[in-house]
């Protein structure tokens, strides 16, 4: 076996984190560097040598940390309206509330639960509430305890509720010290079952989203079993939209409420199968209509800008929100001419770089959109847009192979991002390879019922969500699949 093969073997025991072959360049570079900064000779030097500050550092570079506030607003509207007034009816004696964030990367996610609390639960003002984030990233902890984000990070949050909870102070957002305090962080490294995450009987609600489908199969069933203990009887399990329970059902029933699924431990008073609630949480509505709105194009400057996102009277200086709007009007060369009239600075934001890259593949201008993807992915390289962009890209350029590695490196950054995995799929049926081709469009049918339509806007080539399902079924019918 190979030295990067060896060491992703390495990486698997002592954080369960799983690299297929799409991210081997990256644990070849990893490697290379820890080797260089350890100075020892080989990978067996280094796994003797690896104490725990070394893996602290690893978990800092092979970790994938993205994230954002209010990220699936539905699982939000579920927690609040049917879940929470549950475990508050539950817990009425005790008073108190225990929710989990495991793997809360920067810290968005329990913070985003902190303001809803504060938000909707004045009447739990009194009562013990407490909310934990967990990472075995130890930089991303110490953004969470900042508490300061960038406009990036609050795209899917309705302005009222930053303007609330959030001072700005030059380009960052800082969150207000009574929501800051709600929460506690500490590293965690879910490979080693601790008391900080796995006592039993310990947790109303545990947010475990978007971290086992980086994990290989045995450790995040094992995970799932220590979750199913550390959950009180009748307590809420809430994974990521593209992550299933890995075969560890018994012992946990699946609701279905809000659009959308949730686990909860047996043992617990038969569920009310609702949609949303009646009256609604209007607040939580708005989430979800700003995150469809905003969800993938948006940053803070921009905020304001949406507010002026109208058709430039004679003159006004080009803004990114206006260049969005253009784009959502399928006014492609003006959508393009409004991001060249943008200062230097914003022009080289991801928000505008992504959007660049949209245009000029909608153009089938590939070099410009290559470009564009380029220095988006020099900023960030797990980038899941700016890799599915590239995929495209080599695919004209007849570099299928090219194609489908950006494509799996999309999926390994959002193993939920519908249009690469449709994209994927396509291109093992060209190939030849049904079986590929079958799988990746079977898991694309079902992840496009659920994707957010700003990001099917985005990326979905000007094709409606029924069109492109539509694709799929037709594609899975001619590699013998199901439909
Ligand atoms: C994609 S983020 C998910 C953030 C958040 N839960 C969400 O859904 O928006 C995945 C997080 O899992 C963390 N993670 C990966 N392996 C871990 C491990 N072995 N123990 C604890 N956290 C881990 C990463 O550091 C990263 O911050």
């Amino acid at each position: 076996m190979s030295e990067v093969r060896r060491f992703g073997e390495l990486i698997r025991g002592w954080f369960g984190l799983e690299h297929d072959d799409s991210r081997l360049d990256l644990l070849a570079e990893v490697l290379r560097a820890r080797l260089e900064a350890t100075g020892a000779r080989d990978l067996d030097t280094y796994a003797r040598l690896a104490g725990p500050e070394e893996r602290r550092t690893l978990a800092t570079r092979l970790t994938v940390g993205e994230t954002y506030f209010f990220r699936n607003p539905d699982h939000f509207r579920a927690l609040f309206e049917h879940v929470l007034p549950e475990r508050v009816r539950h817990n009425a004696a005790a008073r108190q509330l225990r929710i989990l964030s495991l793997g809360c990367a920067t810290g968005e996610e329990p913070y985003s639960v902190a303001i809803l609390l504060r938000e909707r639960c004045p009447h739990l003002a009194d009562w013990a509430l407490e909310v934990v984030g967990l990472d075995v990233n130890p930089d991303a902890i110490v953004h969470a305890e900042r508490g300061r984000y960038g406009a990036w990070a609050l795209r899917a949050a309705p302005a009222d509720v930053v303007a609330r909870w959030f001072r700005i102070d030059g380009r960052d957002h800082v969150l207000d010290p009574a929501v800051r305090a709600m929460v506690r962080f500490a590293e965690q490294n879910l490979v080693e079952p601790a008391a900080a995450w796995s006592t039993p009987g310990r947790w109303d609600v545990v947010l475990c989203r978007n971290v086992l489908m980086y994990m290989s199969p045995e450790i995040a069933a094992n995970v799932i079993d220590r979750l199913g203990r550390a959950l009180v009887p009748g307590g809420y399990l809430f994974l990521g939209h593209a992550e299933t329970l890995r075969g560890r059902a018994g012992g946990f029933g699946l609701r279905h409420t809000h659009d959308t699924f949730y686990y909860q431990v047996d043992g617990a008073p038969a569920p009310e199968v609702s949609g949303a609630a009646p009256g609604g949480l209007g607040w939580i509505d708005e989430i979800d209509r700003a995150s469809h709105r905003i969800a993938s194009l948006s940053a803070r400057p921009l905020i304001t800008e949406v507010a002026d996102a109208r058709p430039a009277p004679g003159g006004a200086a080009p803004t990114l929100a206006r260049a969005r709007s253009l784009f959502e009007q399928e006014r492609v060369d003006d959508a393009l001419a409004e991001l060249d009239g943008l200062p230097a600075a914003t022009r080289e934001h991801p928000e505008a770089l992504l959007l660049r890259a949209v245009l000029c593949t909608n153009r089938g201008r590939i070099a410009d959109a290559e470009t564009a993807c380029e220095r988006l992915l020099a900023r960030s390289a797990a980038d899941p847009g700016a890799h599915y962009l590239m995929a495209l890209c080599r695919e004209s350029a007849g570099d299928r192979e090219g194609a489908a590695r950006h494509d799996r490196a999309a999926i390994a950054a959002d193993a939920g991002f519908a249009m690469a995995r449709l994209h994927l799929g396509l291109l093992h049926r060209r190939a030849g390879d049904v079986a590929a081709a079958r799988d990746e469009l079977g898991r694309a049918l079902e992840l496009l019922a659920r994707d957010e339509a700003a990001r099917l806007e985005l990326f979905g080539g000007g094709f409606r969500r029924d069109a492109l399902e539509a694709l799929c079924r037709a594609e899975l019918r001619a590699c013998g699949g199901t439909a």
